[in-house]
């Protein structure tokens, strides 16, 4: 019988203790991304609500991000921007200072990476504080982005992140909540 998506996510996904820091439970997709089955399976519910619909670019967060929404992209016959740790990039930059269930941080994305008024999709693997992506929400629409949504493998609701871009104004999609 057919694994229903909940099913497929959760054998995928591994959670490792205490990384990066102690009292952290770790969701780890590289074996989701290691797992054939399960990565078409979760590019293709990512894209599922946006299918048919002109979205200029994907907008993916380093690192994991960016595994995701490059294939989000070639689905949707999108472009790429992404979304890099401070430092990295190089041409003319905005950066925002963020902080994130275990730490704190700056990124970047290239000024000219997104002209005024296009559609764009955000996209990272895990939602948590939702500090990374309201970051990144604020990089996208200071350089004029229309932002369509923002989706996400795992959501752990409980520290907040989808009630915070959604105060924002961002549509969120989610596959899978771990709580
Ligand atoms: C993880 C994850 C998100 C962020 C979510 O990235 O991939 O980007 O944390 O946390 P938040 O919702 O509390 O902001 P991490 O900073 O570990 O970077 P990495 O992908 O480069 O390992
Ligand atoms: N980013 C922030 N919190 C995380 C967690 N618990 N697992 C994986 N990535 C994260």
């Amino acid at each position: 019988m057919k694994q229903t998506l909940e099913q497929t996510l959760r054998a995928a996904i591994r959670t490792i203790p205490d990384y990066p820091k102690p009292g952290i439970q770790f969701r780890d997709i590289t074996t989701l991304l290691g797992d054939a089955r399960a990565f078409r399976r979760s590019v293709d519910e990512l894209v599922h609500p946006y299918a048919g619909m002109k979205v200029d670019k994907i907008a993916g967060i380093e690192a994991r991000g960016f595994i995701l929404g490059g294939a989000m992209a070639h689905q949707l016959s999108s472009g790429f921007i992404p979304i890099r740790k401070k430092g990295k990039l190089p041409h003319e930059t905005v950066r925002v200072a963020y902080s994130l269930e275990y730490g704190i941080d700056e990124m970047e994305m290239h000024r000219d990476a997104v002209k005024e008024g296009e559609k764009v999709i955000l996209v990272d693997d895990l939602i948590a504080t939702g500090g990374t992506a309201e970051g990144a929400v604020k990089l996208l629409r200071q350089m004029g982005a229309q932002i369509v949504a923002a989706c996400f493998v795992i959501d752990l609701p409980d520290l907040g992140g989808r009630a915070k871009l959604e105060a924002l104004g961002v549509e969120v999609n989610t596959l899978i909540a771990y709580e």
